[in-house]
């Protein structure tokens, strides 16, 4: 795997550095989340400060993913605001930018982040997949739909998903998925892709990884067994994968007691430590 397995972040508990382009500070405090060892695809934590701006317009040569989670980020004309997501093709032409209110958000390269100063897109962008700013903390949530492995009808009980992207021809995905209170999945799982998780808002418990809270951030090859999953308050996840997703289950003798032992825990909640710092998300 050219990434590592990472298990868990704290996103707010990160220390942020300048990003750095070509030797010169572009004002944005990040804190990288994971890296692709060979490809060079790399995911941000940041920060922007108020009256933020980048001038020059201009395009990366990578694929570029957006989700901002408080504030603002104007792209061109295209303001990017709290809740909201954007997908930017490879080479796709960008505005000058500016934040009016400073901003935290995720950045997610499928390269190099490296920005070109042009006034038009790179030619052969594929222009047809931007996304400029879709609200994704408010548009409703789905079914969620049947995969190999798990068929719609065999999805846990009490699930609920929200597509924001899906490339046409990989399949590669970006959603958000909503667990409802009190919600668990017994069974231990893995997958032929590798999975980018962050755990927005709520409470989980992630198999023999221990509880977590709002802002965890997780990169884990699909062959990582993973589970029993529970979640006593309800939680909801951003998520990304290359392809379409599969699941290939196991099932595991402790996994009941463990699902029980969490769910009455009560100690370990109280009306506020399972809040995300970002606001609500759950609905
Ligand atoms: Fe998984």
């Amino acid at each position: 795997m050219a990434r590592d397995h990472v298990e868990y972040l704290k996103c707010q508990e990160l220390t942020l550095a300048p990003l750095m382009d070509n030797g010169i500070s572009t004002g944005m405090l990040v804190c990288e989340l994971s890296r692709d060892h060979i490809t060079s695809a790399v995911s941000y934590y940041g920060k922007i400060a108020p009256q933020w701006i980048r001038r020059e317009s201009g395009y990366f040569k990578s694929a570029c993913e957006i989700l901002v989670l408080n504030g603002d980020l104007q792209l061109g004309n295209t303001v990017i605001s709290e809740g909201h997501y954007s997908y930017l093709p490879a080479g796709a032409l960008q505005g000058p930018a500016i934040s009016e209110n400073g901003c935290e958000l995720f950045l997610f390269f499928e390269g190099l982040p490296k920005f070109i100063e042009s006034t038009q897109s790179c030619v052969g962008c594929l222009e047809d997949l931007r996304i400029s700013a879709l609200d994704a903390r408010g548009m409703p949530w789905g079914p969620p739909p049947g995969h190999e492995g798990r068929p719609a009808e065999e999805a846990p009980v009490g699930l609920k998903v929200k597509f924001l992207r899906e490339d046409p021809k990989t399949h590669a995905y970006t959603i958000l998925c909503w667990q409802g209170p009190d919600w668990s999945d017994p069974d231990i799982e893995r997958h032929s892709i590798w999975e980018e998780l962050i755990l927005l808002d709520g409470d989980f418990l992630m198999g023999r990884m221990g509880k977590i809270t709002g802002g965890t951030y997780i990169f884990r090859d699909g062959a990582i067994a993973h589970g029993p999953q529970v979640s006593k308050k309800g939680s909801v996840w951003f998520a990304r994968g290359p392809a379409a997703i599969d699941f290939d289950y196991q099932r595991v003798s402790w996994a009941n007691e463990l699902i029980d032992k969490y769910l009455s825990a009560d100690h370990l909640f109280d009306d506020t430590s399972d809040r995300g710092p970002w606001g609500r998300w759950r609905g």
